[in-house]
């Protein structure tokens, strides 16, 4: 009997142990949950991809900016057409009733600057998502945003995506809370296809991004476009 409950707590601190090791598979576990395409390679065959890069943190400089900056800088490099809005600079009121209605529907009903954003992301065949991570989530310009896509989010099809996060702790899982959020999103859009993302952690200063790997990272990102 000895044996046997030995035999099995063997048996548990060996299982234990090997899924501790298993960051990459427990990674793809993770991804597969949200039912996302992943490719390496680009899906979208033209010469020349529209981007819109959503920059969503209220510090312009900030850390994601910066980020978003060296993918634009990488994108552009490869031939893509680029666009990067500061979502901060524009008025985006939160999602109400009366945004259920289509986009195209409803265009004397939004008065404010969600349904030009939204438009831009209609056009765009790639989309890039940032956003520093707020108390383990997105920051609200962000999720405002992300709601009030509500009303056409079934047109936002075949797009492909990228994230990018910054956080001031030091662990990759926290970041993942911001990519969670954004995934959230994008599963629940018609056949996007999940591109990269730049998970930069330990950076709490504004600013604190440049001179890091993080940066060649969101460049390397952008040039695959
Ligand atoms: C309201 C607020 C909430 C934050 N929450 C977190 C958090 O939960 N975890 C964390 O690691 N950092 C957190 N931070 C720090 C930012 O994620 C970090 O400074 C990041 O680099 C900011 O990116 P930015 O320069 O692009 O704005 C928070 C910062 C603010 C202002």
């Amino acid at each position: 009997m000895r044996h046997i409950i030995s035999t099995l707590f063997l048996a548990l601190v060996v299982a234990m142990l090997a899924s501790c090791g298993n960051s990459g598979e427990q990674a793809a576990a993770e991804q597969d949950r949200y039912h996302i395409n992943r490719s390496d390679t680009s899906t979208i065959k033209k010469a020349h991809k529209s981007v819109l890069i959503l920059s969503g943190s209220p510090r312009r400089g900030g850390n994601t900016d910066l980020l978003c900056d060296e993918f634009a800088r990488g994108a552009k490099a490869a031939g893509a057409q680029v666009e990067k809005i500061f979502v901060s600079d524009y008025d985006i009121r939160f999602f109400q009733e009366a945004d259920e209605r289509h986009v195209a529907d409803s265009a004397d009903v939004a008065t404010d600057d969600a349904p030009t954003i939204v438009r831009k992301m209609l056009d765009a065949d790639i989309i890039v998502l940032s956003s520093p991570v707020y108390f383990m989530n997105i920051d609200g310009q962000m999720k405002t945003l992300i709601d009030r896509t509500y009303s056409h989010y079934t047109d936002l099809k075949n797009k492909e995506f990228y994230y990018i996060t910054a956080c001031a702790d030091n662990a990759e899982s926290t970041a993942d809370y911001a990519i969670a959020a954004f995934r959230g999103f994008v599963m629940c859009l018609p056949n996007p296809t999940e591109r990269g993302m730049v998970k930069a952690i330990g950076l709490g200063r504004k600013g604190s991004v440049k001179g890091t790997a993080f940066m060649q990272q969101a460049y390397e990102l952008g040039t695959g476009v």
